[in-house]
């Protein structure tokens, strides 16, 4: 299949340009570069032994992805990931969220409906689900409304490509995706945090290659197994297969659009993920205990059943996997 990956020089993008081209898929890179770099070309490169096409495109630029598919209309599947991640500056930027995380989709989805191009995967979130009211959270758990505009643009997005598969040919795949951690097994690819990371995996490694004094714990009053908040942290190679294997899915599915939780269905307390750190890399975490970060959930884990039936898809890595891979990645990047 060719398939274009938007945002494929980014984390889980890189990745899944890998596991395509490792599975005989020809992937076709969008990236305008904002949050990622060149160089990551290279090295999925160097990693899979095959060129990538890829194009310097902004998908905010309506006529630029109009020409793209006029050249590339034999693409049989797109997979979105190119978005604004950050929740704390989407509250402070809303309209430079729902300009790119909105807009940018919107394009994608018009120039594939005039291309005759029909199959979406989404990249989605766990925030979606906010906190649930029963756990592990299934896919019909309720949708509520979204604490962030970061978190609105996937709520939103979700129901932009249901209205569009409901009116057209267009089949969606959502993929709500929960804790992506971790990082190639080869430590060429990883994620790039911009600044001061928030989420709680590049904290770590950045307090340990000296970057930062400590890891402050938000919370250890929650109603959990130690008091610190729980979640599911899933590796970013098995996130994505989950792509991969979603393409595979197209053919089998009854209706238009289809939604799954990537998790690996258990969940783990923030201090649980330190002694996790701490045991499979033989180092030690300064942390500290805070207080709770304002927006958080306590508890969020996935019922993964749905995914592991229907595209036959099952995570490959453990948590102790995971933190190991980052630390390798981050001591790569550093130079530690
Ligand atoms: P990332 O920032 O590493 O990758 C996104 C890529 O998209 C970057 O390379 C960036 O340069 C590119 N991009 C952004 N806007 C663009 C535009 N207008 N035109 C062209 N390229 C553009 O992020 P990621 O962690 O790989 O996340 C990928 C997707 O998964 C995002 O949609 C994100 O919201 C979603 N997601 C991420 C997480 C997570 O924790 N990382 C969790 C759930 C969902
Ligand atoms: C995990 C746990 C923190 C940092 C966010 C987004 C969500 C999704 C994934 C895209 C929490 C704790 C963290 C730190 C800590 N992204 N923590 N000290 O909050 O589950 O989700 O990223 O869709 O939308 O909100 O992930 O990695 O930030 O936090 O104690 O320095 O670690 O409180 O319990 P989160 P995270």
């Amino acid at each position: 299949m060719k398939v274009l990956v938007t945002g494929g020089l980014g984390y889980i993008g890189s990745h899944t340009v890998v596991e395509l081209v490792n599975e005989g898929h020809t992937p076709l890179i969008i990236d305008n570069l904002e949050n990622s770099e060149l160089a990551v070309l290279d090295r999925i490169e160097s990693i899979t032994g095959k060129k990538v096409l890829y194009k310097n495109i902004d998908l905010r630029d309506r006529s630029a992805v109009f020409s793209f598919f006029k050249e590339y209309s034999d693409v049989d599947v797109v997979i979105h990931f190119a978005a604004y991640k950050a929740v704390g500056e989407s509250v402070k930027l809303p309209l430079k969220y729902y300009e790119n995380n909105i807009g940018s989709l919107v394009n994608l989805l018009n120039a594939m409906e005039a291309s005759n191009v029909n199959h979406f995967i989404f990249s989605s979130s766990c925030t979606v689900y906010g906190q649930a009211k029963n756990l592990p959270i299934l896919e019909s758990t309720p949708v509520v409304k979204a604490e962030s505009p970061y978190g609105n643009t996937k709520k939103i997005g979700e129901e932009i490509i249901a209205d569009a598969s409901k009116s057209s040919s267009l089949k969606g795949i959502l993929l709500r995706y929960f804790n992506p951690i971790g990082a190639h097994p080869s430590a060429k690819i990883g994620e790039l945090p911009q600044g001061v990371p928030q989420n709680l995996v590049p904290f770590i490694t950045q307090t340990v290659a000296g970057i930062r004094d400590q890891l402050s714990v938000f919370g250890n009053d929650y109603n959990t197994a130690d008091g610190s908040a729980v979640r599911d942290y899933i590796h970013v190679v098995d996130l994505a297969r989950a792509h991969v294997d979603s393409i595979n899915y197209f053919s089998k599915m009854d209706g238009n659009m289809e939604v799954f939780n990537v998790g690996t269905g258990k969940g783990s307390t923030v201090l649980e993920v330190i002694d996790a750190f701490q045991e499979s890399n033989n180092i030690t975490v300064p942390y500290k205990i805070v207080d709770r970060r304002a927006g958080d959930v306590e508890a969020a884990y996935a019922d993964n059943s749905k995914i592991m039936e229907l595209l036959n898809w099952k995570p490959l890595y453990s948590l102790q996997d995971a933190l190991k891979s980052a630390w390798e990645w981050e001591k790569k990047l550093r130079k530690v």
